[in-house]
């Protein structure tokens, strides 16, 4: 039971002047038990679907209101006309476009996800929404899902510390946050029909920790189910995932909302789990949970406490977002939202190499600047489909440095190259999925174009080339998967021959997901940026420039092929599937796990993030008395002659386990900032499922008795410190 909704009393008491479900003085749940016996069975089953496009419910006669949600997980999109996707044309629904996902989990800061989750929240409550259609938390599987820009990278405790304080952010100002897509959602390719085989181990230690964590850390109140099946079943109505896992093993009493047309069938949808099935046209009445599932109550089909429950959590999340005793006003686009944009987007800027330490730039030696590449003149926000954002401010790359340069050196800008612009053809290939024409620069245009460029390059003392992806589709777009991991149009050549123009280059990538760097040796800097929202430009000029020192990890593993991928192992079996279901044959080993499982040489490893100064990191203690509470203690120096912030990292290493491990697992981490010369002690803090694995045989987690070895480092693969700690006796933990 949540806490703020304890103290049932049995049977309603009436204060003088208004019904208990209208008395604020009075717990929730008895205001729900009250409104319920009000509700006539029309009244019941209207708040269990959706009356437009992005509405559910409301009883007039009572005063139950409509319940209002909106996506996305980087701000509150605009408005679209009440029951269709068309988008409204309003001037009154600008926001604060925050940095996408995979740019929050680049921070490895969590107060910064509480911050994150507190701006959106504050301005849903501006916009008069009660649910947020985010965080949106999938593990990063393939990195070709198109989708990838929207998570939180490859490891569920990173993922699960972004969701705990994304969700405590929002849900703190009265907007309920919805965990999705629960769950397997790791590739957009079919993702409507996909049916998911995993085995459990890999389900639970890997694919459900960052929903558990939403759920039972976080307080989320909303979850959404997933487009796709799992072992046959639709997520949206899913016996085991919604009624067993969800419901009945992690205790979650707020409601599960279907996807956007993700709902399938009436008695699962009454039976397995789904509380407010979304999506689809007018009459909504006439959808799986409505006239259909009231008719099979009223035949005896279905009992009225399934349609009670449903209400019953749909009501919870009313309640929790003011719907019945008003709302907080919330803010939009205030400086300190416009604050809190630019320090995400800053944090999570990753430097991946500076070999001759060419940044930050030293204007005082570099006068002439050549900005180079398509990237640098693009607004991303827009492109992120269901969650584009109309921010009333998106500052690009390019302005970005010329606001910061000033008049300090003369920055020319050449385009260099050009994206393909993808028009939907409207056919589709033969898995159904939507193919495009692409009108790719002709060799003429592309040419011309990087002859400008190279020209741009060698008559400047400095480049800054800016690439990446478009956000568009088949280049990280929600609904298609990327092809491959290259960067698109002519860039990698470009940027080889730039350099070859001239050697101080810094390449800036600009992308939601990984990509290909076959011109990396010729590069001496390489920033990866992200979809960094309103501030966007000005957080990478910062870095450019050294007002920010980089303090970004990689949320995820670049590879030096897609071939060294875990889920492409399998030909079509693993990815996208064949005969309709894609099997996660790679099991736990995903991401890093795999890379280290199979002695696999990464581009750059997850956690990888270099910086403006050094650390040297020391006086590794392992506390604890055998028992799986245990802590780790080091200390870290700054090193080097600029403060920075450094990302420490924890894994933990089965020495000898009996069943089938990852050879190592991020359990904590800490990020602290250091003065020059400062050193500072960290502690993390390890529990039982620090050390444990999901046994199926015994549906429960074992911490298994056996050594440990405890790396601390500054990446997966930059362990600084290494000690150990024994368990001493074998236990279930929770
Ligand atoms: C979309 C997305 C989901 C979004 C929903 C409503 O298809 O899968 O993330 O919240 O529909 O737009």
């Amino acid at each position: 039971m949540i806490p703020a909704l304890a103290g049932v009393l049995a049977t309603p008491v009436f204060a003088q002047d208004k019904p208990a479900y209208l008395d604020p003085t009075l717990p929730v749940e008895q205001r729900i038990d009250d409104l319920l016996q009000r509700m006539t069975l029309e009244e019941k089953v209207a708040m269990v679907h959706a009356s437009g496009e992005f509405r559910a419910g409301s009883v007039p006669r009572l005063g139950v209101p409509f319940l209002w949600t909106a996506d996305g997980p980087q701000g509150v999109r605009e408005e679209t006309k009440l029951d269709s996707w068309d988008l409204a044309g309003r001037t009154d629904d600008y926001v604060t476009a925050m940095p996408v996902g995979m740019n929050l989990a680049a921070s490895w800061n969590p107060e910064l996800a509480v911050a994150c989750g507190k701006a959106i929240g504050e301005e849903a409550c501006a916009r008069g929404k009660n649910v947020m259609l985010g965080p949106s938390l999938n593990i990063m599987r393939t990195p070709l899902c198109g989708r990838t820009y929207d998570y939180f990278g490859e490891d569920p405790w990173l993922t699960s510390r972004m969701t705990v304080g994304y969700v405590k952010g929002m849900q703190a100002e009265q907007t309920v946050a919805c965990l999705k897509h629960f769950a397997l959602n790791n590739q957009e390719y079919n993702r409507g029909t996909v049916n998911v085989e995993v085995d459990e181990r890999a389900l639970r230690e890997i694919y459900l920790p960052g929903f558990e964590a939403g759920v039972k850390e976080g307080g989320a109140l909303a979850v959404m189910g997933a487009y796709n099946k799992f072992r046959g079943q639709h997520c949206c109505h899913n016996e085991y995932l919604l009624n067993q896992v969800l419901k009945k093993e992690w205790g979650f009493q707020g409601a599960v909302i279907s996807d956007w047309g993700g709902t399938h069938d009436t008695r699962e949808a009454a039976l397995y789990g789904l509380d407010l099935q979304m999506g689809g046209r007018a009459p909504h009445d006439e959808c799986f949970l409505g006239r259909p599932f009231r008719e099979g109550i009223l035949k005896g089909e279905f009992p009225m406490s399934v349609l009670d429950d449903k209400v019953r959590r749909n009501l919870r999340v009313l309640f929790a977002s003011g719907g019945m005793d008003g709302r907080l006003p919330g803010s939009v686009n205030t400086p300190a939202h416009l604050a809190i944009s630019r320090q995400v987007a800053a944090e999570g800027i990753v430097l991946l190499k500076n070999s001759t330490g060419l940044l930050p730039v030293d204007l005082s030696r570099y006068k002439s600047i050549a900005v180079i590449g398509e990237n640098a003149v693009l607004k991303f926000a827009p492109g992120h489909n269901s969650a584009g954002i109309k921010s009333f401010k998106e500052v690009t790359a390019l302005d970005g440095i010329l606001a910061r340069v000033g008049g300090a050196a003369n920055v020319q800008f050449s385009k260099g190259f050009r994206h393909p612009e993808i028009h939907w053809s409207g056919k589709r290939d033969h898995a159904g999925v939507r193919t495009s024409d692409s009108n790719a620069a002709t060799p003429e245009e592309a040419k011309a174009l990087t002859e400008r460029a190279i020209r741009a390059a060698r008559e400047s003392d400095l480049v800054i080339f800016i690439g990446g992806l478009t956000h568009q589709s088949f280049a990280d777009d929600e609904g298609v998967d990327r092809r491959d991991l290259s960067l698109p149009a002519n860039q990698d050549d470009l940027i080889a021959r730039l350099a070859e123009a001239n050697p101080h280059i810094v390449v800036v990538l600009i992308s939601g997901s990984p990509v290909l760097m076959p011109w990396l040796e010729k590069a001496p800097a390489v920033l990866q940026s992200w979809y960094g929202g309103s501030e966007a430009g000005n957080a990478l000029a910062s870095v450019l420039f050294g007002d920010v020192n980089p303090s970004g990890k990689l949320p995820c593993t670049y590879p030096k092929s897609l071939g060294d991928e875990p889920a492409h192992q399998g030909g079509k079996r693993t990815y996208p599937g064949e005969n309709g279901t894609v099997h996660y044959d790679e099991g736990l080993l995903v991401g890093y796990r795999w890379f280290d499982a199979k002695n696999v040489e990464p581009l750059f490893p997850f956690g990888f993030g270099l910086s403006y100064t050094t650390f040297t990191y020391g006086n590794l203690k392992v506390i604890g008395d055998g028992s799986s509470t245990a802590a780790v203690e080091c200390e870290v120096t700054n090193s080097g002659a600029r403060e920075g912030a450094e990302v420490v990292q924890v894994y933990v290493q089965p020495k000898l386990p009996s069943v089938l491990r990852p050879v190592k697992e991020l359990k904590g981490f800490a990020k602290i900032n250091l003065k020059p010369g400062e050193t500072t002690k960290i502690r993390v803090p390890l529990n039982g499922r620090s050390f444990a694995y999901y046994a199926p045989e015994k549906k429960g987690w074992v911490a298994e008795a056996g050594e440990f070895g405890i790396l601390v480092g500054a990446s997966s693969r930059d362990i600084r410190l290494s000690g150990s700690y024994t368990l001493v006796g074998t236990t279930l933990v929770q």
